[in-house]
């Protein structure tokens, strides 16, 4: 296992994104570089394959190898990023979505509940937004949504209110001091509403919503009929969103039909059922729980 990131679904990932052994690849999501090592090996000398990762510390882990390029850039930015290096159209894009073990325990880097630290979440450590500005100066209402959608915490007014009388007293730096607000949560309760209350501040922190939305929008350019998507995600959030794209193209709504009722579809799903890991990567690797990958097929203009 490695240290930084043990990779999941990785055999099934890979299998579903090479169509052909000398094209030319993307992995999104490079973080310990695990899936990306796997489909080098799979790429004849003509493949190639690029890799975004926006957290410098991933770059630690570049591969050396003439077939490969990291790119240091929000995957958010993944069409400019390949048109400047010339490339229009790939055969495959493999996103892995969310934080890497690295991050999660490095107790500085503020992702984990099981550790004190600055309430940071950056992912790209020279972006300007963290969990320390988002609890310190948004308004309440901003707060209040943020708990609600993108943590699906339930009385997220209230949870709002206690940031805002706890702040006016005193500037919140660290995540204890966080947790020390919520200490009326029962104990039994605690770890799932701080794992919901950390995973709504760490999307608003690095914006993941809209950064899947803008990469899938992309990939409507950039994978070549035939090609394919594959998408890890360990939320609903992420695999409502991904889910939906892959079936209609778009993330809310229902595309306009024909008089056959036929449309357009940009892509189609490989399988309608979601694919998990079995038990056996689950109990070698517990961060794997949660994944659920999608796969889809660019149909032809
Ligand atoms: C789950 S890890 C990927 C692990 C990788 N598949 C491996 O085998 O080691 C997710 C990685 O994606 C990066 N990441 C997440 N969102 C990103 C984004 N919008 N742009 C670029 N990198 C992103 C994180 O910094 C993290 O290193």
């Amino acid at each position: 296992m490695s240290e930084y990131h043990n990779p999941v679904l990785l055999n099934d990932s890979v299998d579903a994104l090479i169509i052909d052994a000398s094209g030319i690849y993307v992995d999104c999501t490079f973080g310990g570089g695990g899936h990306s090592r796997e489909i080098l090996t799979r790429l004849d000398q003509n493949g190639k394959l690029f890799s975004f990762d926006q957290d410098v510390d991933a770059l630690r882990n570049k591969i050396d190898d003439p077939r490969f390029e990291l790119v240091e850039q929000n995957f958010r930015f993944l069409k400019n990023n390949l048109r400047i290096r010339g490339i229009k159209q790939v055969d495959g894009v493999l996103g892995d979505l969310g934080v890497s073990s690295h991050q999660f325990d490095t107790p500085e880097r503020g992702f984990s509940t099981r550790f004190d630290g600055e309430l940071d979440m950056r992912m790209n450590q020279n972006a300007k937004l963290s969990a320390k500005t988002i609890i310190n100066e948004y308004e309440e209402t901003d707060l209040a949504r943020i708990f609600y959608d993108y943590g699906e915490l339930s009385g997220s007014y209230r949870l709002a209110k206690e940031v805002v009388k706890a702040r006016t007293e005193k500037q919140i730096e660290t995540i204890d001091e966080l947790k020390q607000i919520f200490s009326f949560i029962p104990k039994m309760k605690e770890n799932k509403f701080f794992a919901q209350m950390f995973q709504a501040l760490r999307i608003e922190v690095n914006d993941e919503m809209a950064a899947l939305k803008d990469m899938l929008m992309q990939c409507t350019d950039v994978i070549k009929p035939g090609g394919r998507l594959v998408i890890i995600s360990y939320h609903s959030l992420e695999d409502r969103l991904t889910k939906r794209f892959m079936k209609n193209g778009m993330f809310e709504g229902e595309p306009e039909r024909d008089v056959y009722g036929n449309w357009s579809a940009p892509f189609k799903p490989l399988q309608s059922k979601v694919i998990v890991p079995t038990k056996e990567e689950i109990n070698e690797n517990p961060r794997a729980r949660s994944a659920k990958m999608r796969i889809a097929v660019r149909n032809e203009e």
